[in-house]
């Protein structure tokens, strides 16, 4: 294993950490901005489809708020049906040079429209064409065609409105590690586990506000 990297790169007070574990994700992620990582924000996420099956890619994190974490897809790809049947996801994300990776479990949702049209703003016109013309994670029949496709549209006068299909996520997490990993092997892991006396997680119809409003996360360093 290379665990080549700047352990101190990013700093966390690991005798007091942040009750809240989105606040220290901010925080290591703002740190990882002013540090210049690599896509500090592409995450690895998995997904279990209904035979029970996990399956892993990378997406990229487009916002963090008070519980939740943001990212943008089709709801026509694997990802978005698997999340159809199944809301329970993992991400990941790894920084190689500063030697860290915060994971995370959660229950992934279609953020609320509004949402989804700002997301959409923010894309560029040719990223916006793209995912007019994909139904993401369908056979492609011809590329040549959808090439085509995506280049009238990229060019044409319209306003590319975001289809019903394109949406954001928000996972929001009820259990979070970071991990800080040393050349010395004495890496060193931080647990959160959410509490909320008298809740089903898996029933609860707006998670992220529960958690804004009665979350109490439970710390415990781990073994290396
Ligand atoms: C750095 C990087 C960022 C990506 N960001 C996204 C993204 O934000 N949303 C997305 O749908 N796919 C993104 N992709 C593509 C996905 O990894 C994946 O190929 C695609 O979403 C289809 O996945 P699925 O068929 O498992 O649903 C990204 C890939 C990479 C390598």
């Amino acid at each position: 294993m290379s665990l080549a990297g700047n352990s101190n790169l990013i700093k966390t007070n690991w005798k007091s950490p942040p009750a809240d574990p989105m606040v220290l994700m901010q925080d290591w992620v703002k740190q990882a901005h002013s540090a210049k990582i690599t896509e500090p924000l592409g995450m690895t996420l998995t997904t279990v489809n209904p035979a029970g099956w996990a399956w892993s890619r990378v997406v990229l994190v487009k916002e963090l708020n008070q519980a939740s974490i943001i990212f943008g897809s089709s709801s026509s790809s694997d990802k978005g049906q698997d999340i159809e049947h199944n809301a329970k996801v993992a991400g990941n994300l790894w920084w190689r040079e500063s030697v860290q990776q915060i994971h995370f479990r959660g229950y992934a949702t279609i953020a609320p429209p509004f949402k989804s049209d700002l997301l959409w703003q923010t894309r560029s016109r040719s990223a916006q064409a793209i995912a007019v013309c994909s139904q993401q994670s369908q056979p492609l029949i011809s590329e040549l065609d959808f090439k085509t496709k995506v280049a009238a549209w990229e060019s044409s006068e319209q306003i590319l409105s975001r289809p019903l299909s394109w949406n954001a996520y928000q996972i929001t997490p009820i259990e979070y590690e970071f991990w800080q990993g040393d050349a010395s092997r004495l890496h060193k892991r931080l647990r959160y586990s959410l509490q909320i006396p008298n809740i089903d997680f898996a029933q609860a119809s707006n998670l992220a506000e529960l958690v804004i409003k009665s979350g109490i996360w439970t710390q415990q360093r781990l073994q290396p």
